[in-house]
């Protein structure tokens, strides 16, 4: 599902500009185009979301404010992801600073310097729900986060200030987890929720998915408002994604696979389906894939917290795996290692044991796996796609039975390469496609063949070899682990310039 939404937002992206607001309506939308750009990076769609970034900077009104899809007002909602997006590429993209800037003070010019509310749109704009009133103003919770972002990223307080004091307003002015009122649609109801959780409130989030839980069917759909038989796209992955930040991966799970039998074979997703339909139910909507992105990227990151137990934080120096490391990467005193995926750390916890003076970085999108490796080796909290490193921060990266859950493999390899030194060793060991079905497998994961991954490692730059190895209690080769190492090209270009982030 997460490969077809993306390759809809590709097919869908208007040339050199940003994602367009419809299938049926091919002009770029500038909300959906900011919010996107933190899930492109996500999936490691680097090139894309910097597209997005560009563009938004030639869209913004002279005010700092962008319009919504059918008019030219300014909004403050539409402003407020655009925002997200450019925070999310600050550190490649420098001069978005200024832009970024006049967005925010726009915002906070044009809200209520008392309370924080954020501006009203007008009656009579996209707003209006028709019979039903208009969408709810809780829905501007959605804009916080990124304000309050900015503040940290900038050093700039009373951007943070602001986001917490209009928090409050929001609070104790909207009602913000009651599911039964007439105007909250899945839609609008989740971005509320997924603000919530976001801004810090959590409890106030579980009541609002406690209210809407007890409409989910045993098929796992979720009425688009209370009171109507048909279902919103969107509004069902915005759920499932809050679900899964809850922890709640049944009742997340059940709503993406109802989902998932709707995706189109464009990889998009109409607004919404059933008898009445009435949200978009013949156009396929862009802002879908992007939580089918986010959605999926944290249902895997939930499995990976709720089995973190049933992994080891050691290994023995006989297994294959071990010996592969050993072999090529050398002596790694005074060496800077990351290890991708890294689980409970077990490669890291070998490695430092031998090479005592080595700086390792563990990184993966599973918390929980972290929690325990111990303070000798740094940990991080990221996914794979799109690394906190600056370009060549690392001697060595070692990906270790991780890149079969990328899904977005020749990104990750590129990814991997990026963050390497020239000269340096990346070292991969999975698992091998013909021996699929010798282990069960979750459902997103990849096996490789030998040959085509050694070909993506090539074609980025790597001078790449293959072997298969030993695992575990089996010593010698049977073909279902591969070992795939390649050095990096002394001079090699990098694929993401101007990385400023913090270095490792
Ligand atoms: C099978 S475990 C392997 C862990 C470790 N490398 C080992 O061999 O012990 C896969 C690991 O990859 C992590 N992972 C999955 N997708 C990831 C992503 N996109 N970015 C970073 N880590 C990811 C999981 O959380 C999990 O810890």
């Amino acid at each position: 599902m997460l490969e077809k939404a993306i390759k809809w937002i590709k097919t869908y992206t208007i040339s050199n500009q940003g994602v367009a607001v419809t299938s049926k309506r091919q002009i770029s939308y500038p909300e959906v185009t900011g919010y996107l750009i933190p899930a492109l990076l996500s999936v490691g769609e680097h090139d894309l979301a910097r597209q997005y970034a560009e563009w938004l900077v030639s869209a913004q009104k002279q005010d700092g404010s962008f319009y919504g899809a059918g008019d030219h007002c300014g909004y403050a909602f539409d402003t407020g992801q655009v925002i997200k997006g450019w925070n999310a590429m600050l550190d490649r993209l420098p001069r978005l600073e200024m832009p970024l800037r006049k967005a925010c003070d726009w915002i906070m010019e044009t809200a209520d310097a008392t309370t924080g509310r954020l501006l009203v749109p007008r009656t009579n704009t996209s707003w209006s729900l028709g019979r039903r009133g208009e969408v709810s103003e809780g829905i501007h919770l959605y804009v916080l986060p990124a304000l309050r972002d900015t503040g940290e990223i900038l050093n700039e307080p009373k951007y943070t200030r602001f986001a917490n004091r209009s928090l409050d307003y929001y609070l104790n002015n909207s009602p913000l987890a009651d599911f039964s009122q007439s105007n909250a649609m899945t839609h609008f109801f989740a971005y509320i929720q997924e603000a919530l959780l976001e801004l810090g409130c959590d409890d106030k989030a579980l009541e609002g998915m406690v209210s809407v839980s007890e409409y989910q069917q045993p098929t796992g759909a979720i009425p688009a408002y209370s009171d109507v038989p048909w279902v919103c796209s969107t509004g069902m992955a915005q759920l499932a994604l809050v679900w899964y930040r809850l922890g709640d991966s049944g009742r997340a799970d059940s709503a993406l696979s109802f989902l998932e039998k709707f995706q189109n074979p464009s990889g998009g997703f109409f607004g919404s389906y059933g008898v009445q339909a009435e949200y978009f139910p013949s156009e396929e909507i862009s802002w879908a894939p992007k939580f089918i992105i986010d959605a999926i990227q944290q249902k895997i990151a939930n499995h990976f917290d709720q089995t973190a137990d049933h992994y080891r934080s050691d290994i023995a120096i006989s297994d294959g795996r071990v010996q592969a490391l050993l072999r090529h990467l050398g002596d790694l005193t005074d060496k800077n290692l990351l290890d991708a995926g890294c689980g409970k750390g077990r490669y890291s916890i070998f490695l430092k044991h031998c090479f005592p003076n080595a700086n390792i970085t563990a990184l993966d999108i599973s918390l929980e796996m972290l929690k325990d490796i111990p303070n000798a080796i740094k940990t991080v909290h990221h996914g794979l796609l799109n690394m906190p490193f600056p370009d060549h921060s690392f001697d060595s990266v070692i990906c270790i039975e991780a890149l079969e859950h990328v899904i977005q493999i020749e990104q990750g390899i590129q990814e991997l390469t990026r963050v390497l030194a020239p000269g340096g060793k990346l070292v991969i060991i999975d698992k091998n496609h013909e021996k699929k079905g010798k282990l069960g497998v979750e459902p997103w994961e990849k096996w490789f063949e030998k040959d085509a991954l050694l070909q993506f490692m090539k074609n980025n730059g790597l001078d790449a070899l293959a072997e298969f190895i030993g695992y575990d209690q089996v010593l010698q080769p049977d073909g279902l682990f591969i070992c795939w190492w390649g050095t990096k090209a002394q001079g090699a270009s990098t694929f993401t310039q101007g990385f400023r982030g913090q270095g490792a």
